[in-house]
């Protein structure tokens, strides 16, 4: 019997408090955890459906010709995970469609397995829980976890050696605080290093990834009170020496890993004085050389307009924050 395909939509996530490390591979279990907030505009669409004269997956990737190597790879041990609490044994035709560039540092790992989480679940007629998907996205990247959910978001490192207590939780609502985020495009191409390679090569090399493990747990803290009360200034530092301190612990690896272009530099000067100025913003960087501005409402149009006037800046996005990932009709 073949089984009913189902599309879901999820969005990607930007880390305010940054996930850099794992404490276990093979379960994908993070070494800290981390809180995020999960964008409206831009967005994954997946669609599974499983086939019973099928004997493989396939994987067709924003309508390009059928995916192979380690795309597929990863998505195929993901569905194996998913087959085996389903009891299934056939392929699944998986087609999904990125719209934002796909591994230019904005996270379409996290809503691509956030995607795949929902529906394939759905289509093999499971009935997860949220917490159960987020857990069982955690497996395809360790930030999908997070894209479950809507709006503001945090990862429970856990501590139970099966990963059963590592998974992603709500903390408030997308209404619960309007906050804008500009995403900065300042290149073009793939990124170099992906963000588990560049995790795995930290952790092995860098002489200050303990000290950073150590700075999380009070980051978390931090972020959670400024989210619950609405504490701009707050957030902002938080967030900003998050992300600095991740990309400091990467560049001192070896070789030491840099995301970063020279755009990415002048901007943060060029944000730093503008919040010194009076501008309610803060920036972010994930493993790429991209800059996420967060603002208030009041502060959007004249961030837009900074940003816009810059030639190092290629490609301007404009989110706020969204739903998690859901199940919706036709593809
Ligand atoms: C810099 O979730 O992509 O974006 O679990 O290995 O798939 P894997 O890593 P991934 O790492 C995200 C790293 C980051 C920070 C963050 O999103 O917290």
């Amino acid at each position: 019997m073949n089984t009913m395909p189902s599309t879901a939509v999820a969005h990607p996530n930007i880390a305010l408090v940054k996930y850099w490390g794992k404490r276990h591979i093979d379960l994908n279990l993070p070494a800290t955890g981390s809180l995020s907030v999960t964008l409206e505009e831009l967005e994954t669409r997946t669609t599974v459906e499983f086939l019973e004269d099928r004997g493989h997956d396939t994987l067709h990737l924003d309508g390009g010709p059928v995916a192979s190597g380690r795309e597929l790879d990863r998505v195929e041990s993901f569905l194996d995970r998913v087959r085996e609490r389903a009891d299934l044994e056939c392929g699944a035709h998986v087609e999904t469609h990125n719209h934002f560039p796909t591994g230019a540092g904005l996270a379409s790992s996290a809503s691509g397995f956030a995607a795949l989480a929902v529906a394939a679940t759905r289509a093999a007629g499971l009935e997860l829980s949220g917490r159960e998907l987020s857990r069982l996205a955690r497996q395809g990247s360790g930030s999908a976890a997070r894209s479950i959910f809507g709006g503001f978001v945090e990862m429970h490192r856990g501590t139970a050696e099966d990963g059963s207590d590592a998974y992603a939780e709500p903390i408030a609502s997308p209404d619960h605080w309007d906050l804008r985020c500009l995403v900065a495009e300042t290149d073009t191409g793939q990124k170099e290093i992906g963000s588990t390679e560049g995790m795995l090569h930290t952790e092995r090399t860098s002489p200050y990834h303990d000290a950073w493990i150590e700075t999380v747990e009070r980051d978390l803290e931090t972020a959670r009170d400024a989210v619950e009360s609405r504490d701009f200034e707050a957030l902002a530092e938080v967030a900003e020496s998050s992300c600095l301190r991740m990309h400091a612990d990467a560049l001192a690896a070896d070789p030491g890993i840099l995301y970063w272009n020279g755009a990415t530099v002048s901007l943060i000067h060029r944000l730093r004085e503008a919040r010194r100025n009076g501008l309610d913003l803060f920036f972010t960087i994930d493993a790429g050389p991209h800059v996420k501005v967060f603002c208030t409402p009041e502060a959007e149009s004249d961030v837009i307009q900074l940003l816009a006037d810059r030639d190092d800046v290629l490609n301007l996005h404009e989110a706020s924050l969204g739903p998690g990932a859901h199940i919706v009709e036709g593809m």
